[in-house]
């Protein structure tokens, strides 16, 4: 072990004078140095020592931008969280929201709690450091102060399998056709940022916080059937994975009412105006584990799930809406106190509309 720690701390140190002496010891190096043990005795060079996030700054700001504006980033103070965790009392939680380096406990492993700055939350230590003190990257370069070496487990969905397969995502996407063509979570969550792979991976890292990402996982269909009443549609077309996925308090609702005189005329949710009350058709949930009462209804990749609307007030045509909510319940927007969904004539409490279809006999 003694020996395995002085090689390290050898290469460590060459890989330092290496990028010491390639540079003129100014500019970088001082951002770098700056990070160090700052035990040196003057003249001696240390390796750099990463202890915070907010080094890596200098030097990658952009990267260092998106992901401070991610869900990753906010994973410590996260309010939902807090609530949830009663202030992280519950210890259980601090594992995934304030890790220590997926390559200290090893890819697809349980990841340990971190003691020191947790406020961080899922930070570029989580996943770049390695306990050598290099960092996992796509490039080769012992001269740069951060030491980038190749490490492709990276891209492999078994990288974030750690965090995100307690409710069975990696699962879910090794029974898809994405498995075997090779499209992995970062194909779709780390998109390059331009045409150039060299411009390197969007690190905001989206889901279910971005509407926009959402509206691409499924599609509504609404239309009359021979028979009478009309078929609803929801298909997952673009998760790879279910819909929703991961966390049990994402839900998806299909609504429905009346087609309004005025259809075309649509308000800031982006249904009729002026439409009147909705009525509740699916919803679309993974229940928490307590509420044995609730079937799970998760939508696979791949698969469409037929609603019918067979009511007398649909007669003349109906309007349906498809809205997705962080957290499952309906509460009064008054007194915060929760309703129960069947009484709920507004489903944009806490929600946003993914998709509205309309459909006449
Ligand atoms: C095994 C890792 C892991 C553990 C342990 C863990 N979480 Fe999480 N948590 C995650 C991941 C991954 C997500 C993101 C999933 C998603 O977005 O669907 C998440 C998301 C959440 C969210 C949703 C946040 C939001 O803004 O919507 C809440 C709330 C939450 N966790 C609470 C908890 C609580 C409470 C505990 C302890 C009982 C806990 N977590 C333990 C991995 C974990
Ligand atoms: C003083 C500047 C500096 C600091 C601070 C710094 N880096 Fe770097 N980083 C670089 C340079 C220079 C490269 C080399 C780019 C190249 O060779 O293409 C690099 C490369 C990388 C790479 C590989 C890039 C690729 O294309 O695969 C990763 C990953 C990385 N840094 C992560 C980090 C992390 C994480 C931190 C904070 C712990 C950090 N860096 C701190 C300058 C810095
Ligand atoms: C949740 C894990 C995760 C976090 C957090 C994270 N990264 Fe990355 N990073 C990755 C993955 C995955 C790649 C893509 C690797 C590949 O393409 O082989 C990557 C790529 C990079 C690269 C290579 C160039 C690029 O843009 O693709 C750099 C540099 C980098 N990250 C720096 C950082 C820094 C700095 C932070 C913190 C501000 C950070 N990363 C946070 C997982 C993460
Ligand atoms: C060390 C644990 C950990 C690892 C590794 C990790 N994540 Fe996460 N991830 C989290 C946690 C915790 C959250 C929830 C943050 C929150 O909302 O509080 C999260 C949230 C997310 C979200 C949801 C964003 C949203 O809009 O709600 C996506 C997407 C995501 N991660 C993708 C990835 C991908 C892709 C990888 C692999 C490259 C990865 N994560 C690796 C812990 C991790
Ligand atoms: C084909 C593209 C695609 C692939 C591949 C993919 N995802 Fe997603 N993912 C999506 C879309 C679209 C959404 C938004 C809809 C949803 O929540 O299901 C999403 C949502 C998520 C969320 C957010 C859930 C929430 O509650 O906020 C997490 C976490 C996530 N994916 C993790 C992963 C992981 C881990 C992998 C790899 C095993 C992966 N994804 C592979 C497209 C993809």
């Amino acid at each position: 072990m003694l020996r395995v720690l002085i090689g390290v701390t050898v290469l460590a140190l060459a890989g330092w004078l290496a990028y010491a002496l390639a540079t003129d010891g100014s500019g970088a190096a001082a951002v770098a140095s700056g990070s160090g043990t700052g035990e040196s005795t003057p003249g001696t060079v240390v390796p750099s020592e990463w202890t915070s996030s907010t080094q890596c700054r200098a030097c990658h700001q952009q990267i260092f931008d998106e992901w401070l504006a991610s869900p990753h980033a906010n994973s410590w103070n996260n309010e939902d969280v807090r609530v949830q965790s009663k202030d992280f009392a519950n210890k259980d939680c601090i594992d995934c929201h304030a890790p220590r380096s997926v390559w200290e406990t090893g890819i697809g492993e349980r990841v340990l709690p971190r003691a020191a700055r947790r406020a961080e939350g899922v930070d570029c230590l989580t996943c770049h450091l390695l306990p050598d003190g290099r960092v996992a990257g796509t490039v080769e370069n012992p001269t740069a102060p951060c030491r980038p070496t190749v490490r492709r487990e990276l891209q492999r969905v078994d990288f974030c399998a750690g965090c995100h397969d307690q409710h069975k995502t990696v699962q879910q996407w090794k029974a898809t056709p994405f498995a075997e063509e090779g499209t992995g979570c970062i194909q779709c969550h780390m998109p390059y940022r331009t045409d150039d792979p060299a411009a390197g991976r969007v690190h905001t890292m989206p889901g279910g916080h971005y509407i926009e990402v959402v509206r691409t996982a499924v599609t509504l269909t609404a239309a009359p059937r021979a028979e009478g009443g009309f078929l609803v549609e929801v298909a997952n077309v673009g998760a790879g994975h279910s819909y929703p996925t991961d966390e049990r308090s994402r839900a998806s609702d299909v609504w429905w009412r009346p087609l309004p005189a005025a259809a075309d005329v649509l308000d800031t949710h982006g249904v009729a105006a002026d439409g009147g009350p909705w009525r509740h058709l699916h919803r679309i949930r993974d229940p928490y584990r307590d509420e044995t009462h609730i079937v799970s209804t998760l939508l696979m990749y791949g698969e469409t799930r037929p609603l019918v609307i067979d009511d007398p007030a649909a007669a003349g045509g109906v309007e349906v809406a498809l809205v997705y909510k962080r957290a499952p319940y309906y509460r009064d927007p008054a007194t915060g106190a929760p309703i129960a969904t069947e009484q709920v004539t507004d489903p944009f409490i806490d929600a946003e509309l993914v998709h509205r279809a309309v459909a006449r006999p």
